[in-house]
């Protein structure tokens, strides 16, 4: 029976599952035209190693985030909510390819989108 106690990260398949998860996720990102222009010059090793534990932290695994705080690291990126949307619709097709139900990608993309007001620039771009 699943326990109330196992972390979102245990249920994914913990340190293993979410490494590849965030390796997978990366990929569909960059190759994504309107939002590989945003990591140009951009160490990407360095980045997925942040990404996997801002993650891991996300998802209740035993693991500290030790990067800039989140609003630090993109303010100057001035990303569009449009940009972020896609952003999380290829975390959502990535999560689909792993053991998880439904409800589990929900909780995983719900969790992320926590961030949105950190992530997105306060910019007004889209409205005419
Ligand atoms: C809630 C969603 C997001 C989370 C949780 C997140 C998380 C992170 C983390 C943990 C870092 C590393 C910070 C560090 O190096 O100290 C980072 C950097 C970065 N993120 Fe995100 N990110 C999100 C959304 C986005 C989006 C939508 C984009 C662009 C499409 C993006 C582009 C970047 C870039 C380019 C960097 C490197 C910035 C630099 O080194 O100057 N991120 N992000």
């Amino acid at each position: 029976m699943q326990t109330e106690s196992s972390s979102l990260y245990e249920r994914i398949g913990g340190a293993p599952a979410v490494n590849a998860m965030v390796q997978a996720f990366y990929s569909r990102v960059l190759a994504d035209p309107s939002l590989a222009p945003y990591f140009k010059g951009v160490a990407i090793d360095k980045l997925q190693r942040m990404q996997t534990e801002f993650f891991s932290a996300a998802l209740g695994g035993p693991v500290k985030y030790t990067g800039r705080p989140i609003i630090h690291a993109h303010q100057h990126l001035h990303i569009t909510l449009a940009d972020y949307q896609r952003f999380v619709k290829y975390l959502f097709e990535t999560l689909a390819q792993y053991r998880l139900s439904d409800q589990e990608c929900y909780e995983v993309v719900g969790r992320i989108n926590l961030y949105t007001n950190e992530v997105v620039s306060n910019e007004v771009d889209s409205i005419d």
